[in-house]
């Protein structure tokens, strides 16, 4: 299949970029930056130079590269979540998850692109019992900056999901750790950056449409969904991947 990934040099894009070209998918991949692009292409990646922001251009590239799936793997979050910039780091990705995500949709509704995945997160559940399952409700009454990750969360989840005839999918993903993410370890629930690569390639190849938390096993969070329906494991490493 043809993938337009929104994000591939990003800290999961760059983990997923060789899983998609591996299994034998053309990938169309986004950055800002030319001296990214150049890495980007020499590994075999059709590059497109795009800010999601700008809506027009965003639109020409989605439709110039008739793509079966995008993947938006978009966020606007300070270099290994700095905590000195990350208040602001929280209000710019809300609105990367609002206005990035409508104009992504939008595009891709334009190109008659028939799947969506999106990176969501599997933390802003709203405090009941645990573990939680996909079908328990957001935190939309939380306080503070949570309030705004929540309404970023749900509006990108709701874009995703309810933007026919494409069928989204919805990853929730735990804290990376990792390559590219500055940490080695992260707070419940946790994921390695390269099992949250190896869920998007299977929502691309395995999954209908719907919601699928995606983190290593922890009392807060059920991931017996995409452990079931995707064939997802937590201990997926690039450097022992071997394709069958
Ligand atoms: N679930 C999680 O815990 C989670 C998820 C994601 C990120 N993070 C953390 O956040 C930190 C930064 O991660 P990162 O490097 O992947 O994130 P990033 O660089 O902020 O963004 C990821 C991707 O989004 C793209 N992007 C951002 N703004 C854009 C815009 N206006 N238009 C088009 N593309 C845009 C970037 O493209 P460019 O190539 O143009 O920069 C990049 O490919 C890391 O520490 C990472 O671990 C955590």
């Amino acid at each position: 299949m043809k993938i337009f990934l929104a994000g591939a040099a990003g800290a999961i894009g760059k983990r997923l970029v060789p899983l998609l070209l591996d299994a034998g998918h053309r990938v169309v991949g986004t950055t800002r930056s030319p001296t990214k692009a150049d890495a980007l292409h020499a590994v075999g990646v059709e590059l497109v130079v795009v800010d999601v922001f700008d809506a027009p251009a965003l639109s020409r590239a989605v439709s110039a590269a008739r793509p079966d799936i995008v993947v938006h793997q978009l966020t606007d979050l300070p270099p290994g979540l700095d905590p000195a910039r990350m208040a602001e780091g929280t209000r710019r990705n809300a609105r990367m998850r609002r206005e990035g995500t409508q104009n992504l949709v939008t595009a891709a509704l334009a190109a008659g692109v028939h799947r969506l995945v999106t990176q969501s997160i599997a933390w802003m559940y709203a405090p009941g019992p645990e573990p939680h399952g996909e079908d328990d409700p957001l935190d939309a009454h939380a306080p503070g900056t949570r309030a705004v990750t929540a309404d970023g969360v749900a509006t990108l989840e709701r874009l995703t999901l309810a933007s026919p005839p494409i069928d989204g999918v919805v990853l929730r993903y735990g804290h990376l750790y990792g390559p590219g993410t500055g940490a080695n370890a992260s707070e419940i629930p946790s994921l390695h950056v390269d099992a949250a690569a190896a869920a998007a390639l299977l929502a691309i190849e395995n999954a209908c449409c719907g919601i699928y938390n995606i983190a290593e096993r922890s009392g807060y969070l059920s991931t017996d969904k995409a452990r079931r329906q995707l064939g997802f494991d937590p201990s997926f490493r690039l450097a022992a991947y071997v394709r069958q």
